[in-house]
């Protein structure tokens, strides 16, 4: 049986393939590199000594996906594949909405010719918008507050009007929280192009040199330390999540939404004592403005997955920040990314 990974190249994607390949799964990978490297997969084909295709190819390339879907049996899609910078969506909407949208159309579109029927889609947190409460789970209202976090939104509510139209599809949305951390090989880890919009690479490059000072969005959030709170997941764990969801979608029909979070929330103070305290590195840090678009608390309750998926986080906080070390200190330019095919259409 092989899982087409869309996206493998990536951060979730490569730590996602690892796990496939280690589980026994046969895996077809689709990347463009517009923000990843084969760098990556090369380094996944060591550590688990398993082959697999590769095709440097965009979704929204449809000849060349649909070369993909007739050169290999696919039973199961793994669909990781989108820009996923909330600034750069604001600036750049359309971009965001052809590459993440169209891209999906085509891509499902593919499957249904090919009776392909069974994805996993990876979806976001930021599908609950400007949450008031917590913890999160998945029957809280869905609303969006950028065009990255729409692109997620309108493609669960595109996947729920497939499901309605033909009852055969099985389809598993997974709500990522906040993923961080990397495999304990320290050969795989986040390698974010240009300045770090996430905490914990920012940290990490902090430590290793290349950024001189954290700047913390604000401290005056009603939290423990006034500082933003969030669920930060192993991205292992995370992988592993997409295990559990691939056997839901080939073993039954229908269409469920999933939060991939610990259920515990950690602050931004929190995070920098717990990556000094196991890294023995110092951060150092100036507290500044609120970022705009920022909640104070975000964190899950990930019971759902665990009852349906028999699915729960394992990693605590601090391997997850030993491991992301681990990642950053061996690779300190991370990897170095080829030049990305970039299909024309909207930029
Ligand atoms: C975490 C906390 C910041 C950077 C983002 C994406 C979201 C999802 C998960 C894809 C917040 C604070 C951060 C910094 C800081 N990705 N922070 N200084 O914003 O929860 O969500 O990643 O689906 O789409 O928006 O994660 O890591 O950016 O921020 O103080 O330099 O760290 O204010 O409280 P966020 P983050």
């Amino acid at each position: 049986m092989a899982v087409l990974v869309t996206g493998g190249a990536g951060y979730i994607g490569s730590h996602t393939c690892l796990e496939l390949l280690n589980a026994g799964y046969e895996i077809v990978v689709v990347d463009n590199l517009a923000n990843s490297s084969t760098e990556s997969l090369k380094r996944v084909q060591e550590l688990t000594g398993k082959d697999f295709t590769f095709y440097q190819t965009d979704l929204l390339d449809q000849e060349a996906m649909e070369v993909v879907f007739k050169q290999n049996k696919i039973d199961a899609v793994i669909h990781l594949a989108g820009f996923k910078s909330v600034g750069e969506s604001v600036r750049l909407p359309l971009r965001y909405y052809h590459n993440n949208m169209t891209g999906t159309l085509v891509l499902c579109q593919l499957m249904q010719e090919h009776a392909v029927k069974n994805i996993v889609f990876s979806s976001s947190a930021t599908v609950y918008g400007m949450s008031d409460s917590v913890p999160i789970s998945e029957d809280f209202p869905l609303s969006a507050t950028n065009a990255y976090g729409r692109t997620k939104l309108m493609i669960e509510e595109m996947m729920k009007d497939l499901y309605e139209s033909d009852p055969e599809w099985s389809i598993a949305l997974l709500r990522y929280f906040n993923p961080i951390g990397a495999h304990s090989s320290g050969k795989l880890g986040e390698d974010p192009n240009g300045i770090p919009n996430n905490l914990m690479p920012y940290i990490t490059q902090v430590a290793a040199g290349g950024l001189n000072e954290l700047h913390i969005y604000g401290s005056d959030y009603p939290t423990r330390d006034g500082t933003g709170v969030r669920d930060y997941i192993h991205v292992v764990d995370l992988a592993r999540g997409h295990l559990k969801a691939l056997e839901k979608v080939v073993s039954s029909k229908g269409i469920e939404a999933y939060n991939l979070g610990t259920g515990r929330g950690y602050s931004v103070m929190e995070m920098i004592a717990s990556f000094e305290k196991v890294t023995g590195q110092r951060i150092s840090y100036r507290i500044t403005d609120r970022r705009p678009g920022d909640i104070g608390v975000c964190y899950s309750d990930p019971s759902k997955a665990e009852r349906e998926l028999g699915w729960v986080a394992l990693k605590g906080i601090e391997e997850m920040c030993r491991d992301a070390w681990h990642w950053q200190s061996n690779n300190p330019q991370g990897y170095q990314k080829e030049k990305p095919i970039l299909f024309t259409g909207i930029s």
